[in-house]
């Protein structure tokens, strides 16, 4: 099966050069339902993809099986050329150090005040001292436009936005070169939205990472991707430039970009 997968087609415009992240045939099931059905894609170093799809189309679960936290039933996944699933538990450790994460809802630590929650995996690995790890979360929290006072309150005591910014925060803290962002403007005002925007896509240019964005939202998709993958029914149907949604010219994308009610999505629910 691997070889089969190693000797998948490469998408078009990687053709040079080893893609930072590289996903052949992923394929996951939890129980009778068929999540992941054959999921390919390519991300570039360097680039930022959005993923766009229905609620439970499996967003999150394809960036879970990068992660680590699901093991895919089926398939490759590739990152700087090497196979993450052949890794060995300390490979795999050490990959998973240059991987931030922003997750779904925040999942901030709340018995935790906000700068451990920032430092967390850096004080978890004994990578930096307590003492140290103030001055850090006060440094990282200013490059989310948060003063380093917030540093010494608790999840609880902040608003949705800053939220978001902390846990973004906590993300970038150990200069990560591959970032996912799961829904990261998710239940902010418009105005908020596109500020938390503005600094992921600032942040990742200052680190010059890798970005796997997952969101529903298409004005936050224009702006922090480059380029755009739709995940349906277990697969990606369509990759394109993230300027270009809404006028793809691809009817499905298109319809789920303008969240219209008629169209070949709907049909299918008909059905
Ligand atoms: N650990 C799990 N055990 C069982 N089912 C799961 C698990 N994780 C995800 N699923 C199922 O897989 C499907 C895809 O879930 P996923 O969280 O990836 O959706 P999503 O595309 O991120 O949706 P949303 O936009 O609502 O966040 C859902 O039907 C979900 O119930
Ligand atoms: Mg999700």
């Amino acid at each position: 099966m691997s070889d089969m997968l190693q000797q998948a087609p490469r998408a078009a415009g990687t053709a040079s050069a080893v893609p930072k992240i590289r996903l052949r045939g992923l394929r996951k099931a939890f129980g009778a339902k068929q999540v992941l059905d054959g999921v390919d894609a390519d991300v570039a170093a360097g680039h930022s993809l959005v993923i766009l799809g229905g609620s439970g189309s499996g967003k999150s679960v394809t960036i879970k099986c990068i992660l680590g936290l699901v093991q895919p039933d089926e398939g490759s996944i590739e990152v700087d050329g090497r196979d993450v699933l052949a890794m060995s538990r300390r490979e795999r450790e050490a990959l998973g150090d240059r991987i931030g994460m922003l997750f779904q809802n925040g999942a901030l630590f709340d018995s935790l005040p906000v700068w451990e929650n920032v430092c967390f995996k850096l004080l978890a690995q004994k990578r930096i001292t307590r003492a140290k790890a103030r001055d850090k979360a006060a440094e990282v929290l200013a490059q989310v436009g948060l003063a380093g006072s917030v540093g010494d309150l608790s999840p609880a005591e902040l608003s949705g936005g800053m939220q978001k910014r902390v846990a973004l925060a906590r993300a970038i803290a150990a200069q990560p070169d591959i970032i996912f962002f799961d829904e990261p403007t998710t239940g902010l005002d418009p105005i908020m939205g596109a500020v938390i925007d503005g600094l992921i896509v600032d942040c990742v240019k200052r680190l010059g990472a890798t970005a796997v964005s997952i969101t529903h939202d298409m004005a936050s998709a224009r702006r922090i991707g480059d380029t755009a993958a739709m995940l349906h029914k277990g697969r990606i149907v369509w990759t394109g430039p993230a300027g270009a949604l809404g006028h793809t010219g691809n009817a499905l994308v298109d319809q789920f970009a303008n969240g219209e009610r008629e169209g070949p999505i709907q049909m299918e629910l008909r059905r």
